[in-house]
């Protein structure tokens, strides 16, 4: 376990609660809502699954609640701050820069960096010194399994290797949210299984509330709470119990 560790608030207690969100694109001469009134909420310790369609709205729900774009209708208090929204851009930047991980499809690597400064840079960005930067970002891809892979660029790693360097950059700051859009998508069931129980881990261990956007069904089994979308609208809410051990199988 990363000796980095800062729990979060406590397990179960709300970390983002959020309320009326519509969010508008314009296309040609007409507007499209992709979220119509979408309230959304999630508590440390849990991965809340957010399962839907392409399209339905997922990646611009998660961009609404983590500070990335902002709604046209709605308010977003995550941890201490209320209406995130109604601050300033230098303010919502800080937040997110303190408080939220980002896992993505793509796994939006520095083509450049070996694995130790792919994760280092995020944690010098936020004022940690260099030597503190190096321990810790050791410590975050020994926590992922890439002990041995510390000095690879990501050419010479396999898909699931460059997500897990994802997942370390984004634990390295031990966020109080972290948030993944479609983490598996890209991967075969194996690595895809690797990942989602690291996601679980951070839930579990860490206490991070975990907001988890997927297509894939076969995902529910490791969510606290899944939440179905459609057409920019909520149509279910679900409690479950997780099941850390759940498989995933191959494609
Ligand atoms: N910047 C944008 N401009 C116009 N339309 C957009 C933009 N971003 C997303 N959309 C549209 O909004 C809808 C929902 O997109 P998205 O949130 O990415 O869905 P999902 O992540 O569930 O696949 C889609 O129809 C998409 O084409
Ligand atoms: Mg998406």
């Amino acid at each position: 376990m990363n000796p980095n560790t800062v729990t979060h608030g406590r397990a179960g207690t709300s970390a983002i609660d959020a309320k009326g969100l519509v969010k508008r694109f314009k296309t040609g001469r007409t507007f499209i809502e992709v979220l119509k009134g979408v309230d959304f909420d999630a508590r440390h310790g849990e991965m809340t699954m957010v399962m839907g369609p392409s399209g339905s709205g997922k990646s611009t729900l998660v961009a609404a609640l983590s500070g990335l774009l902002k709604p046209d209708e709605g308010r977003v208090d995550a941890l201490d701050v209320d209406d995130l929204w109604d601050h300033s851009a230098g303010r919502i930047d800080k937040f997110r820069l303190d408080n939220c991980g980002f896992i993505f499809q793509g796994f939006n690597l520095f083509p450049a960096m070996n694995a130790t400064q792919q994760v280092m840079t995020v944690l010098k960005y936020q004022g940690v010194p260099k030597d503190e930067a190096r321990r810790r970002a050791v410590a975050a891809l020994e926590e992922v399994g890439l002990g041995a892979r510390l000095n690879q660029r990501p050419d010479s790693l396999s898909g699931g290797e460059k997500q897990r360097i994802a997942i370390a950059r984004a634990l390295a700051k031990d966020p109080a949210l972290l948030f993944a859009d479609e983490p598996t998508s890209a991967l075969d069931g194996e690595n895809g299984q690797v990942v989602i129980r690291l996601l679980r881990r951070a839930a579990t261990e860490h206490g991070a509330a975990v907001i988890c956007v997927t297509h894939d069904p076969r995902l529910e089994a490791w969510a606290d709470r899944v939440i179905h979308i459609e057409d920019g609208r909520i149509l279910d809410d679900q409690r479950r119990t997780p099941d850390p051990n759940a498989t995933l199988g191959s494609h």
